[in-house]
């Protein structure tokens, strides 16, 4: 039993619509992926049968997404900085937001070879290769404290072809700090542990670790301030993400460490997203 192409989005939309704010684009992502096509072919042939495997394959993704299951994980890739990174639940899916962060870091970036930077909690490592596919000369070193996170990571280098020293590390503690750095950057995990919001939607299927730091939300970015001066060159940048909550504590912790010149940046929605602080002295 097969169904046709519009009729499979109307059905993947409906059901979708149990876990999903976007339910029709997850539905045409999800059968896009099964017959190996592109969105635009769905709008151009909604007639077309769906083969009966493709069909078998994109029932059980749609069961997935409403279990539910984070698109990215689904489709094993988000886009990043115009970047494709491969995908899995070991690592949070790299958002939108976050290329703020990469933006603003390539804004401030000294001009000259040989630039070292270091970013705390890779990831996927979305941050770091965008970094590096964007200003080859820079030097970087990406850490994270889980193993898998850095497996998946180098392999998103390799996809990329760029070189990033990947190290295993719970924050600052396998970094040797006689090599100081120009910049240091992180998105930590920032969610006080008692938020709702860990309960609710597609927060519930990626890891508790890079979401969570523990019973306040700030932990991870107190323990990343008052390391950070001990690694920065002077002067130097440390630049957090955090949440929209967050920026007076994170101005306070850094004025406290001796940063200067400490900006934050709205994201796109207008919300206090990114604190930047410079170390002169
Ligand atoms: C919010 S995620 C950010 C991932 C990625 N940089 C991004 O922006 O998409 C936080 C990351 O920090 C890592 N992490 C959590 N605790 C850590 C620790 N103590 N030391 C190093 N990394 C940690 C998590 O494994 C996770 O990959």
């Amino acid at each position: 039993m097969s169904e046709q192409i519009d009729s499979a989005i109307a059905w993947g939309s409906s059901r979708c619509s149990e876990a999903s704010d976007t339910p029709k684009l997850d539905a045409e992502l999800l059968l896009a992926h099964c017959i190996d096509k592109p969105r635009s072919y769905l709008y151009s042939w909604p007639e077309q049968l769906v083969p009966a495997e493709a069909w078998q394959r994109y029932q059980i993704l749609v069961g997935k997404r409403i279990e539910p299951t984070p698109i990215a994980y689904l489709l094993g890739q988000r886009e990043f900085f115009s970047l494709n990174f491969k995908t899995t639940s070991i690592a949070l899916v790299p958002r939108p937001e976050t290329e703020l962060l990469v933006e603003t870091c390539l804004e401030l970036c000294p001009n000259r070879a040989g630039v070292d930077l270091l970013e705390l909690g890779t990831g996927t490592g979305a941050i770091a290769i965008s970094l590096k596919v964007n200003r080859p000369d820079i030097n970087l070193i990406a850490t994270d404290i889980s193993t898998d996170c850095l497996d998946l990571a180098r392999i998103n280098a390799s996809d990329h072809g760029v070189a990033i020293e990947w190290i295993e590390s719970d924050w600052f503690s396998a970094i040797d700090n006689t090599s100081l750095f120009d910049m240091i950057l992180s998105n930590p995990p920032y969610i006080a542990a008692t938020d709702p919001c860990l309960m609710r939607g597609d927060l519930r299927a990626e890891p508790l670790s890079a979401l969570s730091p523990g019973e306040n939300g700030l932990e991870a970015l107190q323990q990343l301030i008052v390391s950070a001066p001990a690694y920065l060159k002077t002067p130097g940048y440390l630049i957090l993400e955090h949440g929209f909550d967050q920026q007076t504590d994170v101005a306070r912790m850094m004025r406290k460490q001796r940063f200067t010149e400490i900006t934050c940046q709205t994201d796109l929605n207008g919300l206090p997203r990114l604190s930047i602080g410079r170390l002169t002295e």
